[in-house]
């Protein structure tokens, strides 16, 4: 129970720190909130209630009638940063340059200072000839501690979608907006990177595309649309999911998170996922076969 309440709170920071100001509640979710407060809490309904319909969000700053539990103690302020990375390439063959860039991330003295216990920096991983790239949020604990992006149970479901495609790890790319798991007090759980952290680390990841050079850019979620496209507090993931976004001339297309998907596993968002692969692989030009194209339909 007390999982579940600090699940929902640090989803919450999770996107007040992404730039949310506002925070629509559907009467559904109050129910499942309330059910969870202890029987004598002051009633969570007392907060205005968004209907599906409405298109004005609830301010979560919204003052309630009286305070029901005491200001959550605030983060300790992050580290400051130096200015993001100035990256020169070696010419060579783009595995050649790829590997001249990890060389660098591995040395980056702002990376190594914000690694944590033996994690490691995370580079990326797959072809440097790809036609796709996947563009993640930050390593979690399992892939820190490896090395690699996408190889927890977010990153094996990411490999699945890869395999409905007919394709592998190896013959895509992926990496991350940054490079090193964000640090946090907490013992379960990921942080989402700040502004300032994905600021900085920003040329790596764009200095990979432009080795790469992918006909398409995946986004896998918010924190990754925030780091391709820039803050915007007003963008809304329903708004931009699914639609073809231009990043410095390349194709991107946004989706869910896998995160996202483990945690509404429904095959109406299993769908909507695998509808925007759909629509990569056409783009591609990789075939399609009539299986691929009913996958997460629902049988009649
Ligand atoms: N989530 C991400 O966004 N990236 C990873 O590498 C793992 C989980």
């Amino acid at each position: 129970m007390k999982e579940e309440l600090a699940a929902v709170y640090e989803e919450l920071n999770r996107l007040k720190e992404a730039g949310l100001e506002r925070v629509a509640i559907a009467p559904e979710t109050l129910e499942m909130v309330e059910a969870l407060l202890p029987k004598d809490s002051p009633k969570a309904s007392k907060v205005e209630v968004l209907q599906p319909e409405a298109t004005e969000a609830i301010p979560v700053s919204k003052t309630p009638e009286k305070p029901v539990a005491p200001a959550p103690e605030p983060d300790p302020p992050a580290p400051a940063f130096p200015e993001p990375p100035v990256i020169d390439l070696p010419e060579g063959t783009a595995a050649e340059q790829l590997e001249a860039l990890r060389a660098m991330v591995n040395a980056c003295e702002t990376c190594k200072a914000h690694l944590s216990g033996d994690g490691k920096v995370v580079f990326g991983t797959g072809s440097a000839q790809a036609d796709i790239f996947f563009c993640g949020e930050a390593p979690g604990a399992d892939e820190a501690k490896v090395g690699e992006p996408f190889i927890g149970a977010a990153g094996q479901l990411l490999t699945k979608i890869i395999s409905a495609m007919g394709l592998d790890r190896e013959s895509v790319y992926i990496a991350n907006i940054l490079k090193w798991r964000p640090e946090h007090e907490k013992p379960y759980g990921n942080r989402p990177p700040t502004l300032e952290e994905m600021r900085f680390c920003m040329p790596y990841l764009k200095a990979q595309i432009e080795i790469i050079k992918p006909k398409v850019l995946i986004a896998l979620g918010n924190i990754a649309v925030t780091g391709l496209l820039g803050h915007d507090p007003k963008r809304r993931m329903g708004q931009v999911r699914g639609k073809w976004h231009d990043y410095e001339g390349i194709d991107l297309m946004i989706t869910f998170h896998p995160a996202y998907l483990l945690r509404n596993d429904t095959m109406k968002t299993k769908r909507m996922v695998w509808e925007d692969m759909l629509e990569v692989m056409r783009k591609t030009k990789l075939e399609i076969s009539e299986q691929q194209q009913g996958f997460f339909l629902p049988k009649d």
